[in-house]
């Protein structure tokens, strides 16, 4: 079976489908098996994997409303090496349309347990909120990664989130565990980054990353030509830290099993 990780924030702009896509294009490219599901009606993650949102037929929209299987609306993101199920604008109105369904929090993890078997990482791009795309995402995952900028309200906005993964822990996937806090953007020259990475550390232990992501154009640029940065400018600080990542991760995780 797959490990199934959401990349949670409910802050937008601080590195969740930059780690979502370069992470799956990691593994990829370290040889496993990797599928990527894009929750955010923006399509960040179906733009930067090179899938035009505005062309695909269906989307990770039809799999929650049972309108499709997954099998048959994943796509393949050659350059990445993995599979993509696209998001667009269809996905803004899933929200009020779940709310009618039954099973409205899992659905997503019984769509993805009929195409679990052929992949050994599923990562979950979710949209800048704690909505019920974001809940469907903690209830199929078994483990989160959280991406965060070092800055003031950083840890304000923690605590929110641990407070809906705990409700979720309680009331529908016992097992949902933090994989771990990555600091992204990272200016070393910055003190306050400095102090705010130190406090995470003091908090958080062992479940942040030793892997940081600086701050790098070359993330940056990378979408705009629909190609994970790891692929772009393989040399470029920012993919050798999502590299680093990649095998950060699978160390990880694997120590996990
Ligand atoms: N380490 C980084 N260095 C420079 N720019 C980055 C970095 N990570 C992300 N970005 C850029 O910052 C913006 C927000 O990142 P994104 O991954 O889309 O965040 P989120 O998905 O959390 O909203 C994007 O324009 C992205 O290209
Ligand atoms: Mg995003």
């Amino acid at each position: 079976m797959p490990r199934v990780i959401a990349v949670v924030n409910q802050k937008g702009g601080v590195g969740k489908t930059t780690t979502s896509v370069n992470l799956s294009a990691a593994l990829a490219q370290a040889g496993r098996r990797v599928l990527l599901i894009d929750l955010d009606p923006q399509g960040n993650a179906t733009m930067g994997s090179g899938i035009d949102k505005r062309t695909v037929a269906r989307t990770v929209y039809h799999a929650l409303l049972g309108l499709g299987e997954l099998a048959g609306i994943r796509v393949r993101a050659e350059k990445g090496g993995y599979d993509l199920v696209p998001a667009n604008r269809d996905l803004a109105g899933a929200e009020v349309e779940l709310v009618e369904l039954p099973a409205r929090e899992s659905r997503l993890k019984s769509a993805l347990e009929r195409v679990a078997a052929d992949y050994d990482f599923i990562f979950i791009d979710c949209p800048p909120s704690l909505s019920l795309l974001t809940v469907n995402a903690l209830t199929a995952a078994q483990r989160v990664l959280i991406p965060m900028q070092c800055e003031y309200y950083a840890l304000e906005g923690l605590s929110d989130l641990v407070g809906t993964i705990k409700r979720v822990r309680a009331n529908l996937n016992p097992s949902l565990e933090i994989a771990g806090l990555l600091r992204t953007m990272y200016d070393p020259r910055n003190t306050l980054s400095q102090q705010v990475s130190q406090q995470l550390e003091a908090h958080f232990g062992d479940k942040v990353y030793r892997t940081v992501v600086p701050r790098n154009v070359r993330l940056a640029e990378a979408p705009s030509y629909g190609v994970p940065a790891v692929l772009w400018d393989a040399s470029s600080k920012g993919a050798q830290a999502y590299v680093t990542l990649g095998a950060e991760v699978l160390e990880r995780e694997v120590a996990h099993t």
